[in-house]
Parts: structure tokens; sequence; C-alpha cells
């Protein structure tokens, strides 16, 4: 794509992000043209844990995950950030190295902003600094979720939440109120769940012997019942 088409997509991407929804037309502008872009193969890292960049980025096409991974390669997947995301702003904010690996999930299309672009962009329209911190903030509740969910849950419960997180997100219904949304693979539930392949299989035997839920081309069906699962041994 030349540079054209491209700043274009930068600037309409960014009047739907909510960290720069109160930007005035010529901040947006200019912040928009500061961004450089950065493209990157499904699979690929964009940044490792440990790392000492401080750039923050924007999804503008695809989708990334923030994961943490153990010396055995077992991944924890700690969220996943789609189209009109940011990322990155730990570093940005306290210069501390990366808190997290962030790796492609599908072939993706980047906007990277420096450190010192993105703090005068601060002191230019402080209202960004607000609408940062309400989104940190919520990423906050959503790892308060998390860390309540290894603590207190099962293996069982945890990955019916995920489940049903991913249906309330992108999920429809079939002609039985069952909830339908893309098959993942036992891999990934393993990595979104803190737990390991064999628990997942087990896990799903179980779900389907109880008929909570069902494998389909390419697709899960859950049980409107499935709510009610979680809290009590499933
Ligand atoms: P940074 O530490 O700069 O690089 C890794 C990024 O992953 C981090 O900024 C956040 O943008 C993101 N991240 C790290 N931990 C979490 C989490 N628990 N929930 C959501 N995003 C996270």
């Amino acid at each position: 794509m030349s540079d054209e088409p491209k700043r274009a997509l930068i600037e309409k991407s960014f009047r739907g992000l909510p960290i720069f929804k109160n930007l005035s037309d010529p901040h947006l502008l200019q912040l928009s043209s500061d961004f450089i872009i950065q493209r990157i193969k499904k699979g690929k890292i964009v940044f490792y844990q440990s790392d000492t960049s401080t750039d923050l980025y924007i999804v503008l096409e695809g989708a990334v995950r923030a994961s943490l991974l153990g010396e055995d390669g077992v991944e924890l997947i700690l969220t996943v950030f789609n189209n009109g995301d940011f990322f990155g702003e730990m570093s940005l904010l306290d210069g501390k190295p990366r808190s997290a690996t962030i790796i492609a999930n599908e072939d993706s299309m980047l906007g990277v902003l420096k450190r010192e672009r993105f703090l005068r962009a601060i002191k230019n329209d402080p209202v960004i600094a607000i609408d940062l911190l309400s989104a940190v903030v919520q990423r906050l509740r959503m790892a308060d979720n998390m860390i309540e969910s290894l603590a207190f849950l099962d293996v069982n419960e945890r990955l019916l939440n995920l489940l049903l997180q991913i249906a309330a997100a992108k999920g429809d219904k079939d002609e039985n109120g069952f909830l339908r949304i893309k098959k993942l693979t036992h891999k990934e539930m393993a990595s979104h769940t803190g737990s390991s392949r064999e628990a997942i299989t087990k896990v799903i035997k179980v779900l389907a012997f109880r008929k909570i839920l069902k494998e389909e081309e390419g697709h899960f069906l859950i049980s409107p019942d499935a709510k009610n699962m979680i809290g009590m041994s499933v």
C-alpha cells in the first residue's frame, strides 16, 4: 500500500479509537502523521517480554495477542488485541521492560508511535491521558477477573467462562438457542485458561457427554445452560 491510502487508513482508524475520541481535528491529523506502519505475519513476534522498547502500538488490521511464555514453551494468553485496540502503554508510561510478549494472531498491520510523540500529544491534549487511564483501568478489571478465575475456578469452569465470553463478544445462536462460536484448537483453549492440552481434551469430552458443548464443522455449540454450570462442579 502506498503512503496516501495508509495515512487515510490511520486517520480513519484513529477517529473511532476511544483513547483519541476527544482530540481536535488538527491534533488528530498531527498525531496520525507521527505513526509509522508495521506489517507483521501471523505467528511472528512484535516484541518479547523484557524487551526495552517503549513505542505505543495500535492494531490497524488483524489481531495480536499478549502472552506470558514459560521456559518450557507453555503459553498463557493474557488478552487478544483486535482492530482499533492499542498496546505497549505500560512500558511507554513507566519506561520499564515489556510486561508481555506480543504475537501476531493473523497477518496484521500495526501503527507504531514513538514515546516522545505520544507524550507531546498528551501535553497538547491532556484529555488523552484521562481516556488512556480509563482504558488501562478497564484492563486492570479484566486482569482481576483472570486472577479470580485462575484462583477459584476449575478447568471445566474456566473453559466454559472463556467460551461464553467469546460467544458474548462474537457469537450467534442456532435454532435451539445454542450459542455458536468459531472452533478453537485445544492448544489455544489451554493457553487461554492456564491449563494443558490434555486437561482440555478431557474437559471437552465431559462437556460433550453432558450435552453442554457440541462440535460441528468449524464451530462449537454451547448450551444456554452453560452459564449455570460456572460456580458449581460441572
Ligand atoms: P507493555 O508492558 O509495554 O508491553 C506488553 C503489553 O501487553 C503491555 O504493555 C500491555 O499493553 C499489554 N498487557 C500486559 N499485560 C496485560 C493484561 N493483563 N491485560 C491486557 N493487556 C496486557
